[in-house]
């Protein structure tokens, strides 16, 4: 198919006539021409003669970049009749008529906006870190937005974000405000989005996307992932393949409602605009005062997903995850072990528990506080962070020197955002509680959210956080959960300041990341995880201050190899925490296996375990402490798809190729599946390296057929590969590849 960009054909002698005209008027001197380029990538900007700029090219890096100042006259963009698909950051209310990335109305009332190109300035803030700000201003009215694009160039990873300014006489208000506007000129474009539900997270959908728009959105307000996900990968002219094809894995770093709008336009090609949601969220902007979007992030390779998601996870665990390249901890929780259920000794011998299996702490769950509304159940308490003195009658304090003395770390949950109405905090300040005041309550899990747009309630939820660690100054670890979504929008405290309703969801978000940054200024390193009822909040920008989160309430195992799957096109193993649970029928060997493929931990009673099963446990605890490293810090090779076949097979790979970890599943029960036939072709590792292939996580009493004592080099085990022998019988199985040196 040939595309057409364009309405407007001049004839030869007429472009000649019309060269010369802008020559002499010095306007084509004025172009100016911005590539924002990683190492395989650019992304060309470049202005018009009417300073209008425009995206020009978006694909593999020019070896020579005075080449860049010339693409643009090999396309034919500019069309009369529609206006200007491919502007870099496209305007509502003037010579644009469609879908804008920013439509205000200015302080007098007005409603249109246009942006033409003033500066930029390129400035590399580190050897692999380049900073292009390009600032845009209205012509007729003092209003301007700086285009900000972080490129991480070695991982080909892209950030930016919108920066927004006026110095109008009287507020503006912003009625759209993206983070991002691109435009493709490539052939077909498919796009996978993720559609969650709880237990149910990272379904994926895939679809070639044709013309019209296709929007993924959030309105939840919190938890608001709970349905949709900011998370997609979209290629480029194929469908995604792991190793072949242009990809990008992209994520607006946004925890509250987001928009991504994927238009396939009149030519073909594709508009992409991705921020805060506009919905019931208009942006009333006060001069001089900067409004900054949130980020959209996202990896490019030319290579496929494989590559992409090695850049990524790169790229995370080295500058964006919390100690992204440090240790974790290997815990035992004692959620599903105990529900609500529990008292002192009860957990105190969990403890033990944690001792005989060898992980680092024990995590205390939900039910530990409220004592006018006790927390025996998700219907009251939320919101009273004092230890119920029934079950605890010592305390916290008490629970941190019982778990030391075995040897273990004390961690405990909190859901410091939310309030169940059957609590005293509830009774005692209604006024910090997002609610409708003439409407009835609409609760989600029984609770509602609190308003942290107010500073008060900021101040409430740090000093929740601080409490705790100032009472028990050994306290190793948090589990932070928000459960709820925000019904009946509505804040007393926006109302009390005279400010609109409309910025609620967006100053929840701000009141969050502003009692995170307190909470990491104070406590830079504890290692806190992130949960949001399960996975209703993975997302880039709460990874700034937390270490891990948690993909999802959904533990089995079987279920678990398709999610994480799905997870780890965007996250590195080390922000993902695994459970082994009673979910699942699966043997303890198959979910210890699985929860391995992250950070491992448990959920269930030790003593309940038959002795093979928990000597397996402590083993494969020993095992994954020997190994840990490589997946955590390791690279991502996704090498048999669950979804396509009977078994699925992935492996990490140390950065010197000296040692990985290999991890193999059979995913369909049916009694038809005898044997793997063909072997499991590994990747990652160096063609010219000898390896020895070691199975390990062995059940005790079983053996392996996997021969320890020949050596294979990196090339057969690349190019043929090595049979795990996956059947009914030996249904996961672990292999370890270590270098072999002369
Ligand atoms: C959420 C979390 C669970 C658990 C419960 C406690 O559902 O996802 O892991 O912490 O809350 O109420």
């Amino acid at each position: 198919m040939i595309k057409k960009h364009t309405g407007l054909h001049f004839s030869f002698k007429y472009t000649l006539v019309f060269l010369a005209f802008l020559a002499f008027n010095g306007l084509l001197a004025q172009q100016v021409t911005i590539p924002i380029s990683s190492e395989a990538f650019t992304m060309l900007l470049q202005t018009d003669e009417d300073k209008l700029l425009k995206t020009v090219y978006f694909g593999e890096s020019l070896v020579n970049e005075s080449e860049y100042a010339t693409v643009s006259d090999m396309y034919h963009f500019k069309d009369n009749n529609i206006g200007i698909g491919n502007a870099t950051y496209t305007p509502a209310g003037t010579w644009n008529l469609s879908e804008p990335a920013i439509q205000v109305i200015h302080a007098d009332g007005n409603t249109s906006l246009d942006l033409r190109y003033e500066s930029h300035t390129t400035t590399l803030l580190e050897d692999n870190i380049r900073l292009t700000s390009i600032l845009l201003k209205d012509p007729v009215y003092a209003f301007q937005v700086t285009l900000l694009y972080k490129v991480f160039i070695k991982e080909n990873v892209i950030e930016q974000w919108t920066e927004i300014k006026h110095n109008e006489k009287k507020k503006v208000t912003l009625q759209k405000f993206s983070s991002a506007n691109l435009y493709f000129t490539q052939k077909d474009f498919y796009l996978t989005t993720y559609h969650n539900q709880w237990a149910k997270e990272m379904q994926h959908n895939t679809a070639k996307l044709t013309r019209g728009i296709r929007s993924v959105d959030s309105k939840l307000g919190a938890r608001a992932m709970l349905l949709q996900s900011p998370n997609f990968i979209l290629s480029f002219d194929q469908q995604a393949s792991e190793k072949e094809g242009m990809v990008i894995l992209g994520q607006l770093a946004w925890s509250g409602n987001f928009k991504l709008e994927f238009e396939v336009d009149s030519y073909d090609n594709l508009r992409f605009i991705a921020g805060i949601n506009p919905y019931a969220s208009e942006y009333s902007l006060a001069k001089d005062t900067v409004f900054k979007t949130p980020s959209f992030i996202y990896a490019i390779s030319n290579n496929g997903t494989g590559e992409a998601s090695r850049n990524l996870h790169s790229w995370a665990r080295k500058f964006r995850v919390l100690d992204g390249e440090g240790e974790r901890l290997t815990l035992l929780n004692n959620w599903e072990a105990t529900y609500f259920d529990f008292d002192e000794d009860k957990i105190s011998a969990l403890f033990k528990d944690a001792k005989d299996l060898g992980v680092d702490l024990f995590l205390l769950d939900d039910g530990w506080f409220g004592n006018k509304y006790p927390r025996n159940s998700d219907k009251s308490g939320l919101g009273d962070w004092q230890e119920n003195v029934k079950k605890l009658p010592h305390g916290i304090g008490y629970l941190v020197k019982e778990a030391k003395k075995e040897g273990v770390k004390f961690g405990i949950w909190i859901e410091p955002e939310m309030v169940n109405p059957k609590s005293e905090l509830y009774e005692k300040h209604l006024d910090w509680v997002i609610r409708q005041p003439e409407r009835p309550e609409v609760y989600f899990r029984n609770q509602l959210v609190l308003d942290l747009s107010n500073p008060e309630v900021q101040d409430f939820v740090f000093g929740i956080v601080d409490k705790l660690f100032i009472e028990n100054p050994e306290l190793a670890f948090i589990k932070w959960d928000c459960n709820s979504v925000i019904y009946n929008a509505h804040s007393t405290y926006l109302e009390g300041k005279d400010l609109p309703q409309s910025h609620l969801y967006i100053e929840y978000v701000q009141g969050l990341y502003k009692v995170l940054e307190r909470v990491r200024e104070k406590y830079p390193k504890v290692p806190i995880m992130l949960c949001s009822g399960g996975g209703g909040r993975g997302d880039y920008e709460l990874l700034k201050y937390f270490t891990e989160f948690w993909p999802s309430d959904d533990t089995d195992p079987l279920e678990r190899i398709f999610m994480q799957w799905d997870y780890s096109y965007f996250f590195p193993s080390i922000v993902t925490d695994n459970h082994v649970t009673n979910w699942g029928k699966q043997s303890v060997k198959y979910k210890v296996d699985v929860a391995s493929m992250g950070k491992l931990g448990f959920d269930i009673f030790a003593s309940e375990l038959e002795p093979k099963e928990l000597l397996f446990c402590k083993e494969a605890i020993g095992n994954y402490h020997s190994f840990k490293d490589v997946v955590w810090h390791g690279d991502l090779f996704r090498l048999m798809n669950p979804y396509k076949n009977e078994s699925a097979a992935l492996m990490y790979v140390t950065t010197d190729k000296s040692k990985a970890i290999v991890f193999n599943y059979l995913v369909n029960n049916r009694v038809s599946f005898h044997t793997n036939i063909e072997p499991v072709k590994l990747d990652g590792l160096d063609t010219t390296k000898q390896y020895r292939v070691k199975e390990l996580n062995l059940y005790p009493g079983s053996t392996s057929s996997i021969d320890t004592a020949r050596i294979y080099s990196g090339d057969f085990l690349m190019k043929i590969g090595i049979n795990p022998n996956i059947n009914l019988r030996r249904t996961s199985v672990v292999l370890e590849v270590t270098e072999v040196k002369n």
